[in-house]
């Protein structure tokens, strides 16, 4: 799959990582990379079907990704806003909702729709460079991409409250110590610690996984009671051959081998 501003590459242990490539401008997301993401998280990933996770990052050194590309925006006018975030929105849905796991490795600046982009994954991966905030409001906007509803997921309404009004940036450490990021790592080795968490996760029976997913987010989804949902997925797992294989594996005490079925 070839696409203007990402980078797709798939490694031996069948892990896929997703680059945003556009360093020259910190990966901004434009309106293309949003429309190529929307086409992957939709429709190109059925040509990788063989992969147990995604691991999304940034091109170069500085940045995870620096935001919404800035430059366009002064172009909007009418509805032009509202569509914007509508669009971003349902992409990031589709990153929230992927039937895999999806980590985001943040390797520097994750600012406005960095920060959403990397808090619609599964789990975040920080080098120790990396920088998290919401600076729309030195704008004049509010975040459009998520941000005033994941924020609080992830720190609580009064810590978001205090980073979405002041515009300041945090770094890794203090959104480790916050929840926002599941591990920080030296420089050069957040790959590795992501790579370390998907491979774990692909000797899980994938559809448990993918059920977990469901789960997990339909407590945040005001129109599902999670613990229903939690009663008929638990009943879908005992009718998987994933369980049979699992519950069998576990009394002739070998591992187990899913299928994903
Ligand atoms: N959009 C477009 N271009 C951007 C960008 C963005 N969000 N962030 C950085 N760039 C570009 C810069 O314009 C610059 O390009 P030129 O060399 O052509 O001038 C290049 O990337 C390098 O950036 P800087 O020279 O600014 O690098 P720096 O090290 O001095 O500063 C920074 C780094 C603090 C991240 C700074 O670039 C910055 O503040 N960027 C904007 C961050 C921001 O406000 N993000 C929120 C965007 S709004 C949004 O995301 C809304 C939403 O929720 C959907």
């Amino acid at each position: 799959m070839n696409y203007t501003n990402l980078l797709i590459e798939v490694d031996a242990d069948n892990i896929l990582t997703l680059t945003i490539n556009r360093p020259q401008a910190l990966n901004a997301l434009n309106r293309l990379t949003i429309q190529e993401l929307e086409d992957f998280f939709t429709k190109a990933y059925k040509n990788y079907e063989q992969v147990s996770g995604i691991i999304i990052t940034g091109a170069g050194e500085k940045a995870f990704v620096a935001g919404a590309d800035i430059k366009e925006f002064l172009e909007l006018d009418g509805d032009g806003g509202a569509q914007l975030a509508q669009k971003g929105q349902n992409v990031f849905f589709s990153i929230e909702n992927f039937h895999k796991p999806v980590i985001a490795l943040v390797n520097g600046f994750a600012l406005g729709g960095g920060c959403e982009l990397a808090m619609s994954c599964h789990m975040r991966v920080a080098t120790e460079n990396a920088k998290f905030g919401q600076p729309e409001v030195n704008l004049g906007l509010i975040p459009g991409y998520g941000g005033t509803q994941r924020l609080i997921q992830y720190i609580g309404k009064g810590k978001a409250m205090e980073l979405l009004m002041t515009a300041d940036m945090i770094g890794a450490a203090e959104a480790h110590t916050h929840g926002l990021v599941n591990h920080v790592t030296p420089a050069g080795e957040g790959m590795g610690k992501a790579k370390e968490i998907l491979k774990k996760i692909s000797t899980k029976g994938p559809v448990a996984i993918s059920k977990i997913i469901e789960t997990v987010n339909a407590y945040f989804d005001k129109n599902q009671d999670g613990f229903a949902r939690e009663v008929v997925e638990f009943g879908h797992t005992t009718r998987t051959q994933d369980f049979v294989e699992g519950a069998t594996a576990f009394v002739e005490k070998r591992r187990a081998d899913f299928k994903g079925n």
